[in-house]
């Protein structure tokens, strides 16, 4: 399989069966914008639900936060947003495509045959200019450079200037962390491979705020941590790896950082970063509010600005990243197969429910199956076509159960419920389903 083509199937998948759509297709759709269906959106709650739960409900140093998308203007100022946010931009007068000048060798002109940018003889790029990634608007009815508010390109700032509020709040004491799921929008140059890179995306971000001097041995542990959750979402280890950031690419504000990189069609890229900021943000922070900042250790009446860890993840790349890893064709009694072989805890679906044949009661048999199990899990029901077909459907939208009403559930009460990866069947009794489906989704971590 041509590594395109598993991205292009994988589009067609998204849209045929529900998962991501091109955002306002019927108006010829908006440049990398997608909408998530009725399994996308199912899929990536998962996600981020289970984010939520190893770095939120599972521990005792992190607590939660929702904090606005507009914030105060000066936040991106003390930031270095304003500044220094931008990637270099070149376009070419020939062809008028634009290309991030920093990538132009992994970018392709669209003159044929295909070249890099600059390497046909009419290509006419310019100097490279720098382009400020943040979407700005106003806030109020006028539209002058002193009602300027942004989109936020990062939910980090937003748990930054609530970390005292937070601190007190809950009476954590350093070490501690405070986490976040919310949107963030930059305005790329260079978008695209579907939602890899999107102008407008969610983030899952984690700030833990520790001693000076610690920073570097809680680095080593949130990188153990982070790169375990993604092995345990069911992402092949062999499709991971770390990328470490020489001196000359890290940001601003990092001390040190890692990517996490998934190997994708398109090649390794990043899908996570975990950065030592040192006490960058805060010290900037207190410097542009003119707030103290600092953290009162009593019990060694210490008083320091905490350094902060940063694990950065997005949901949207760890959806794709999924997809990808899930994705296979297998050839089952001479028919193509396809499967998305998802982690069941994150499948969007949880179980199809199927009368063999729509008669001798068996519909209304599977629908009250259906009707209990749907009070406690996402589950679907489809009556139409081959029993075959109705398993392949289940199989495509990556469910990891069937469950099937025939002759014999008429007689003894038992249902067949086939598992998607091995397609073994067994039989279960109907009134233990609920719990059989609860210990192997719950099995499942
Ligand atoms: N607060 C640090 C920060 O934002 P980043 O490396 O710029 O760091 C972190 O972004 C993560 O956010 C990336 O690893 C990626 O998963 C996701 N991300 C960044 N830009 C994105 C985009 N344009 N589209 C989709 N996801 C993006």
């Amino acid at each position: 399989m041509a590594d395109q083509t598993l991205m292009d199937k994988l589009v067609s998948l998204s849209k045929r069966r529900g998962f991501i759509f091109q955002s306002a297709e019927i108006y010829g759709g908006l440049g990398s914008v997608w909408d998530y269906g009725p399994l996308g959106v199912e899929l990536k709650k998962n996600v981020k639900d289970r984010w939520w739960r190893a770095m939120v409900h599972a521990r005792d140093d992190i607590e939660g936060l929702d904090a606005a998308i507009l914030m105060h203007p000066r936040v991106w100022e003390a930031s270095g947003h304003v500044a220094g946010f931008t990637d270099p931009l070149v376009d070419c007068k020939t062809c008028k495509a634009r290309f991030r000048a920093d990538k132009i060798m992994d970018a392709a002109c669209p003159q044929k045959p295909s070249k890099h940018p600059g390497e046909h003889t009419t290509c006419q790029l310019t100097e490279p200019r720098m382009f400020n990634l943040m979407f700005k608007t106003f806030m109020g009815p006028v539209e002058e450079s002193a009602s300027v508010v942004y989109l936020r390109p990062e939910t980090a700032q937003g748990i930054y200037v609530n970390y005292l509020n937070v601190l007190q709040a809950s009476r954590q004491r350093i070490p501690f962390g405070i986490a976040q799921i919310g949107k963030a929008f930059r305005n790329e140059i260079t978008p695209g491979n579907f939602i890899f890179r999107t102008r407008e995306f969610e983030q899952m971000e984690m700030q833990f705020f520790v001693k000076p001097g610690s920073d570097m041995d809680w680095f080593e542990f949130w990188r153990t941590v982070r790169m375990d959750w993604h092995v345990a979402l069911g992402l092949k280890p062999e499709k991971l790896r770390w990328h470490e950031h020489a001196g000359n690419e890290l940001a601003h504000y990092a001390r040190a950082a890692y990517d996490i990189e998934y190997e994708f069609p398109f090649g390794w890229n990043e899908i996570e970063g975990i950065h030592n900021r040192g006490d960058f943000d805060l010290g900037r922070h207190q410097e542009y509010s003119g707030k103290k900042l600092e953290y009162f250790d009593q019990p060694t009446n210490e008083r320091f600005l905490p350094f902060i860890v940063e694990t950065s993840a997005g949901a949207d790349r760890v959806t794709l990243t999924v997809m990808v890893d899930a994705y296979r064709e297998e050839m089952v009694e001479g028919e193509t197969r396809v499967v998305l072989g998802f982690h069941p805890s994150i499948a969007p679906i949880k179980a199809g429910i199927f009368p063999l044949v729509k008669k001798d009661g068996m519909p209304e048999r599977a629908d009250a199956i259906f009707h209990a199990l749907k009070r406690r899990f996402p589950v679907f029901y489809d009556d139409a076509g081959a029993i075959g077909r109705r398993y392949r459907r289940m199989d495509e939208a990556g469910t990891p159960f069937g469950i099937t009403v025939d002759g014999d559930t008429m007689a003894s009460g038992t249902v067949t419920v086939r598992h998607r990866d091995s397609m073994v069947q067994e039989r279960i009794a109907t009134d233990q389903l609920a719990i059989y489906l609860g210990e192997q989704l719950g099995n499942a971590g």
